[in-house]
């Protein structure tokens, strides 16, 4: 059955028996949007004229991405929903911060933020893939993006002590593979994986990859770039490789395959201005006065015909729930939803990330450095540098001057605002000299794991398993959403995907109750 023939026999299906038997009939094709990913249909007023049915009342607890996105597309058939969120603000793990904020941990005094105007920070997610549900929601919400530079040929590569570019870092390594592989397949070593034309084939794609001479040796290549740009004379090369021992002793193969993953190839992107346009976006379209900051929740109770949520000094009752709390924090949270859902909950292990910003009154690294953009990637604890991929030859700017995870994200997050500061500085200056910490307005940093209400940077699932599963689905009347219950762990559009899987369960139940 094609697809157009498909929807005829379901519009066919929804106009006799409503929308009840239509998701019925998709279930039974195939096609119900909990089934086939990326068919989501948001709800809509329509469903319920076609069913008889009224929309219901949800308590949403938690107004990060998945919370407003649950609200956002059941606001669209009319739910009444009410967003609860223990911090003073919407946005969660999407924070950007900026010259005025505060910036608080669960021990310390809390950090103002003392950038000049128009410099900020994306202390949460910083970057999306074009194939991410983000980009669907930013365009549909309106929120102009632009290119993150997540690979930079200009950047450096910093391993064993050394630095250097990383397009030469990756001319070498692939330059040298090249060769290697040329030689086994020219002493016959592959004689019998490789057919006379598989060798031809693969000699011609080897000297293209590695740039190799008519021997099929690497000996450089103008990729590794030059220590004089060609202009109208030639250009002075770099010096010429050191030799493959010596390329392979420098260590640089997790910083030249970073961005190979299906998530971190180029091009991505982030919205024009700082990545919470979208959390703004998300809450006009809500309604900023569904969401009640400062609401830390005590208690969730699902009953036959109801839902209540308790906090100190209040409740809220509704039809449903969903829960978008990070799993480690819900666990605290005493409730009725029993043990298996419990054990599930504390399944996931939460994950230490950290960042610092560090602002700058001039953009050496555009002017000296000419790194528009992109990541230094190094074997030192601050693990990436990132500089600007925005507001390029503006007067100032911040770069972040680590970002790690796990081990060495606990180490930064343990230490004072001031001794995280000291040592991105020291590490950050064996790339980059003396004027990374001499020309140095102010910094910020944030450990999220030490973030209240929040305490991780992300969760892992040592396996996904039946917990996993188990926490897709309901139990009573309260849904789970996050990007903890997606194969998107610490992306924001795992957080939109959950809350779609969500909505589409919720909405569906909705439509077949009696
Ligand atoms: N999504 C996170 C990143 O891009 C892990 O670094």
């Amino acid at each position: 059955m094609n697809a157009l023939t498909r929807r005829g026999l379901l519009v066919g299906i929804g106009a006799a028996g409503g929308a009840g038997a239509m998701y019925a009939a998709m279930g039974a094709l195939g096609l119900a949007p909990a089934e086939q990913a990326g068919a989501f249909t948001p709800p809509a007023p329509g469903d319920f004229t076609l069913r008889g049915r009224a929309s219901a009342r949800v308590v949403i607890v938690g107004a990060g991405i998945a919370g407003l996105t649950v609200a956002y597309e059941l606001g669209k058939a009319g739910y009444d929903c009410t967003l609860l969120e223990a911090g003073e603000r919407a946005g969660g793990r999407n924070l950007t911060l900026r010259g005025g904020d505060r910036v608080s941990e669960t021990s310390g005094p809390a950090q103002e933020v003392r950038f000049g105007e128009g410099v900020y920070f994306n202390a949460g997610p910083g970057r999306i893939a074009p194939w991410m549900l983000t980009m669907d929601y930013c365009r549909e919400l309106g929120i102009p993006v632009e290119t993150f530079v997540n690979n930079n040929a200009h950047a450096y590569v910093h391993t064993k002590g050394r630095t250097v570019r990383a397009r030469a870092a990756r001319a070498d390594m692939y330059g040298y593979i090249a060769e290697l592989l040329a030689k086994a397949t020219n002493v016959g070593a592959l004689n019998r994986t490789l057919t006379k034309d598989d060798k031809e084939r693969l000699l011609e794609f080897l000297r293209r990859f590695g740039d190799l001479g008519p021997a099929y040796e690497y000996d450089g290549s103008s990729r590794r770039g030059f220590v004089k740009y060609p202009a109208v004379t030639r250009g002075i090369p770099l010096d010429p490789p050191g030799a493959l021992h010596q390329i392979l002793a420098a260590a640089t193969g997790r910083a030249i395959t970073n961005d190979f993953g299906y998530d971190q190839a180029t091009p991505m992107f982030q919205p024009v201005g700082g990545m919470d346009a979208i959390v703004r976006a998300l809450t006009a379209a809500v309604g900023p006065g569904r969401i009640r900051t400062g609401v830390q929740v005590t208690g969730i109770t699902t009953r036959q015909n109801d839902v209540e949520v308790t906090w100190s000094g209040g409740a809220h009752t509704a039809d449903y729930c969903v829960v978008t709390l990070p799993p480690h924090v819900l666990a605290t949270v005493p409730h009725n939803l029993g043990a298996a859902v419990q054990a599930a909950l504390k399944t996931p292990v939460p994950v230490a990330a950290g960042k610092i910003g560090l602002e700058y009154g001039r953009r050496w690294w555009e002017i000296d450095d000419r790194i528009y953009g992109g990541i230094t990637e190094t074997d030192l604890d601050i693990t990436h540098i990132w500089y600007p991929s925005h507001d390029y030859h503006a007067r100032r700017g911040l770069i972040v001057g680590y970002y790690a995870s796990e081990g060495q994200a606990e180490l930064y997050g343990a230490l004072t605002p001031e001794d995280r500061l000291r040592r991105a500085l020291t590490q950050g200056k064996k790339i980059h000299g003396e004027k990374y910490r001499s020309e140095l307005l102010s910094s910020v940093s944030i450990a999220w794991e030490r973030r209240p209400h929040i305490r991780g940077g992300w969760a892992r699932w040592p396996a996904f398993d039946s917990s996993f599963t188990l926490l897709q689905r309901p139990s009573g009347r309260v849904y789970f959403a996050g990007d903890w219950l997606t194969y998107l762990i610490a992306w924001q559009a795992g957080a939109m995907e959950s809350a779609r899987n969500a909505v589409t369960q919720l909405h569906q139940r909705v439509l077949q109750s009696p």
